[in-house]
């Protein structure tokens, strides 16, 4: 078989050039980084584990009408999603303070917020990303008016629907975030989730013992990132074939 065209790589995964124009393969790595980079290991499994939870949250999406660069699963390691144009901006919603926002404003971490607040940060690692504000959005044109009124009502949903499918499994969604791609269908452009929905890119806690099931496991130094992350796989019941016996997830009546 022809060696795949590789498109970019990143810190956790790789593009390739799908089968067919406007397609691309996305390949989950086991590389984990932190801090901008400054903390790397290597986490074994960890790309099998979010290229089946990503496939989840995606496809789980697209059932309740919010539109993702997802097209289906490959293998344990690649999906194949569309091609978008991704806009140039972390979108992060948060449910409760930690993290930055905790840091940057002295709020303790879980506190819980008066509502949803969503902040957008400059995709940009030499600079680490930094918060924007929307008038940085639309003066530098990173994004339209009506681009950011579909982004929020974007995250809203998604947020709404992460929230309720983690509750299900006793799991608080604290925070994630997500990139926005920008298709085009003839002369009419919309915008799809695109990127990944993983425990690297959302803050989850265990709602009895707000054990940490995410990436601060592995930011923080907390135990094993590969036992949290296929904790939360087990109790939505995605738990990858070739592993350890699937338990059936707790049914919450
Ligand atoms: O993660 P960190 O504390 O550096 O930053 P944050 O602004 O508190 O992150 C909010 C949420 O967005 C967390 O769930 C992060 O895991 C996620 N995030 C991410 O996935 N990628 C980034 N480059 C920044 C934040």
């Amino acid at each position: 078989m022809a060696r795949r065209k590789k498109i970019y790589e990143g810190k956790a995964k790789i593009l390739y050039e799908g089968p067919e124009p406007g397609t691309i393969v996305q390949y989950f790595k086991d590389d984990a980084t932190a801090f901008n980079a400054q903390k790397k290991d290597v986490i074994e499994g960890k790309g099998v584990l979010n290229n089946r939870l990503s496939e989840f949250f995606m496809q789980g999406l697209t059932q309740i009408g919010v539109p993702t660069h997802f097209i289906k699963r490959l293998n344990m390691r690649e999906q194949l999603v569309r091609q978008c144009e991704i806009i140039p901006l972390e979108v992060i919603v948060r449910n409760y303070a930690a993290g930055t926002m905790s840091q940057r404003l002295g709020i303790d971490e879980g506190t819980q917020l008066p509502r949803p607040i969503v902040e957008y940060c400059y995709k940009d690692d030499s600079l680490g990303d930094p918060l924007v504000t929307e008038e940085h959005i639309a003066a530098f044109g990173w994004a339209s008016q009506q681009d950011m009124e579909d982004i929020l009502s974007l995250a809203l949903r998604v947020n709404d629907f992460m929230s309720g499918v983690m509750m299900a499994v006793g799991i608080r969604l604290v925070d994630f975030k997500i990139e926005i791609g920008r298709v085009y269908d003839g002369d009419f452009q919309r915008l799809i989730i695109a990127d990944e929905i993983s425990p690297d890119s959302c803050r989850l806690w265990d709602i009895e013992t707000g054990q940490k099931l995410d990436k601060d496991v592995f930011r923080r130094d907390l135990g094993s990132l590969t036992d949290a992350y296929t904790e939360v796989a087990k109790r939505l019941g995605v738990m990858p074939k070739t592993s350890t016996p699937i338990t059936k997830p707790t049914l919450i009546n």
